[in-house]
C-alpha cells in the first residue's frame, strides 16, 4: 500500500465520505480530483482518466463547459442569492420552468424546484399525500416503489430506494413505502419464462399486492425507466406498458424518477419515452445543470396544481420551500444547459453515437468474467459472474466489481463497481473515438483481472 499524501491524510481526518467503508477508508485514502477538461479528469498526481460515470451518471456535457461558466459568473454578479418565498422571485425560475415544461414527458402544469434528486423524491411523496388530503382522499397515502430502485437517501428518499444498505441500522423504511418486483429478466426470470410471461408476471403481482393493501389505500408508484443504482437494471420491453395499465386500474399516480435517464441519456430526451412510460409528474436533478450546481425539479400537471390551489383557500401558506429553492445562479446553470441541449441537439448526438457503445458493450458478453453486458443509449453495465452458465456470484470477499474498477483506472478509465456490476455511464458529449478508448481500457483491465482469477483459483472459492 503506497503511503498517503498529506492531502489524503487531511482528508481522512476531516471528511465523512458517503457509500465508502469508513474503516477500510482510513487504510486506503481518497482519490483526490484535481482537474476536468472535456470528458477527462486528472488526480491529484497528475493522472488523466475518462470519466466514464459523468461522475455520478450527471456531468453530461463534461467538465469544461464554458457556456455553463459564464452564465454561473454573470448571475453570481448580478444576483447570487434571492429566495422565492412569499412571492419574491427572479426571471431564471420561470426561465428554466418554461423549458422544463416545453420537453416534459407528460402535460407539466407547474415545476416546483429543489437542490437534488434525493429533495425532488422527497418533494414528490409530500406532493402526493398533500394532494390525497386535497381531494379528500386521506386514505390514500401509501406509496409503491421497487426493490432495487434508487430514489436518495433523505428519510422518505431513502425509504423508497429499495437497497438494503440504505435501510439498514437507518431505522428505514419508514411506514407506507411498500416495495414491488425488481424487473431483472437476467436474473429473476423462473426457468423457461419468456421476457412477455416475466413481465406479465411482474404487473401481476404489483395487482396482487395493491389488492391486498386495498387500492384506496395505495396513491402513488415511483420508477426509475432504467434502474441506475440498483445495478443498471434495463426492464423487458413490454414492462412498463403493463405495469402502467394496473396503475391506471387503479387510479395510482405514476412518477418517473428521471434523475439519471433525463435529457438524453437513453436517446430521447427522457427515458419516460424510451420505455413507453406516461407519467402523471417526473422527479429530475444531475444533468439538468450537467451537475455544474446542485438543482433538482418536480414537473405537476394542472389537476395537482388546482387542488394546491383549493388547498391556499382552505388553509392560506403551501407550507413547503427551501432556501435554495430555485436558486438563482442554479436556476441560471439549469436553463442554459437545457438551452445547449435543445441547439446542440444533445438527443441526435446520443443516438448517432449510441449504437457504437451498445455494440461496444455487447462484445463484453464474450468475456470469461461477463455474465451479461448490457446497455441502452449511453448507459450501460456488465456483470461478472464466476460462471456464465450457472450464472453463479464470486465470492463477496473477493470484490470481484472493486477489483474490475481499479483495473480499469489503471488503465484511465473510471467506472463504478456496484457489488458485481460495473456501470459505464460516459458524459453525453462522448465521441466514437471515446466510446472505444473506454472499451479499449475495460477490456484491458477485464484480461488482467481475468489473468488473477486463474491464477488464483478464484473460481473455485
Ligand atoms: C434515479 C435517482 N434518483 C434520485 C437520486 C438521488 O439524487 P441525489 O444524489 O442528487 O440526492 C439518484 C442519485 O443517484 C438517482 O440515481
Amino acid at each position: 500500500m503506497p503511503s498517503l499524501s498529506n492531502a489524503a491524510v487531511r482528508d481522512i481526518e476531516t471528511v465523512i465520505h458517503p457509500y465508502t467503508n469508513l474503516d477500510a477508508f482510513r487504510t486506503s485514502g481518497p482519490m483526490i480530483l484535481e482537474r476536468g477538461e472535456g470528458i477527462h479528469v486528472w488526480d491529484a498526481d497528475g493522472r488523466k482518466y475518462i470519466e466514464g460515470m459523468a461522475g455520478l451518471w450527471c456531468t453530461s456535457l463534461g467538465y469544461s463547459e464554458q457556456e455553463l461558466i459564464d452564465t454561473a459568473t454573470e448571475q453570481m454578479k448580478q444576483l447570487p442569492f434571492t429566495h422565492i418565498f412569499g412571492g419574491k422571485s427572479h426571471e431564471r425560475a420561470a426561465e428554466v420552468a418554461e423549458k422544463l415544461k416545453a420537453i416534459a414527458p407528460h402535460k407539466a402544469s407547474k415545476v416546483l424546484f429543489c437542490g437534488s434528486g434525493s429533495e425532488a423524491n422527497d418533494q414528490q411523496v409530500k406532493l402526493v399525500w398533500y394532494y390525497n388530503n386535497a381531494l379528500g382522499r386521506p386514505k390514500k397515502k401509501k406509496i409503491i416503489s421497487r426493490i432495487k430502485g434508487y430514489h436518495g437517501v433523505t428519510v422518505a428518499s431513502a425509504s423508497l430506494t429499495g437497497l438494503p444498505n440504505n435501510h439498514r441500522d437507518f431505522d428505514l423504511p419508514i411506514a407506507g413505502v411498500l416495495h414491488t418486483d425488481c424487473p431483472n429478466y437476467y436474473r429473476d426470470a423462473q426457468p423457461g419464462e419468456t421476457e412477455d410471461e416475466f413481465t406479465t408476471r411482474m404487473a401481476a403481482n404489483l395487482e396482487k399486492m395493491i389488492i391486498e393493501e386495498d387500492p384506496d389505500t395505495v396513491a402513488a408508484f415511483i420508477a426509475e425507466p432504467i434502474m441506475g443504482a440498483g445495478g443498471v437494471i434495463i426492464p423487458p420491453e413490454g414492462y412498463f406498458p403493463k405495469i402502467q395499465a394496473v396503475l391506471s386500474k387503479y387510479d395510482i399516480y405514476f412518477i418517473a424518477d428521471e434523475v439519471i435517464c433525463g435529457f438524453g441519456r437513453t436517446g430521447n430526451m427522457f427515458g419516460s419515452q424510451t420505455f413507453g412510460i406516461k407519467p402523471d409528474s417526473i422527479s429530475v436533478a444531475k444533468a439538468l445543470s450537467s451537475a455544474y450546481v446542485p438543482i433538482g425539479a418536480v414537473t405537476i400537471g394542472e389537476d395537482m396544481y388546482q387542488a394546491m390551489i383549493d388547498e391556499s383557500k382552505k388553509i392560506g401558506t403551501f407550507g413547503h420551500g427551501f432556501t435554495y429553492t430555485a436558486h438563482p445562479v442554479a436556476a441560471a446553470v439549469a436553463a442554459k444547459t437545457l438551452e445547449i441541449y435543445e441547439k446542440r441537439n444533445i438527443v441526435g448526438h446520443v443516438r448517432s453515437v449510441a449504437p457504437r457503445f451498445e455494440e461496444r458493450m455487447a462484445k463484453l458478453n464474450d468475456h470469461p468474467l461477463v455474465g451479461q453486458a448490457r446497455a441502452k443509449g449511453l448507459i450501460g453495465a456488465i456483470e461478472l459472474v464466476v460462471d456464465k452458465e450457472t450464472k453463479r456470484n464470486f465470492d463477496p470477499k473477493a470484490a470481484m466489481g472493486p477489483t474490475v474498477q481499479r483495473a480499469c483506472e489503471k488503465h484511465g478509465v473510471i467506472l463504478r463497481a456496484i457489488g458485481d456490476v460495473v456501470a459505464f455511464c460516459p458524459p453525453l458529449i462522448v465521441k466514437e473515438a471515446d466510446i472505444d478508448d473506454i472499451f479499449d481500457a475495460a477490456e484491458k483491465a477485464l484480461n488482467d483481472v481475468e489473468q488473477v482469477v486463474a491464477k488464483d483459483g478464484l473460481r473455485n472459492a
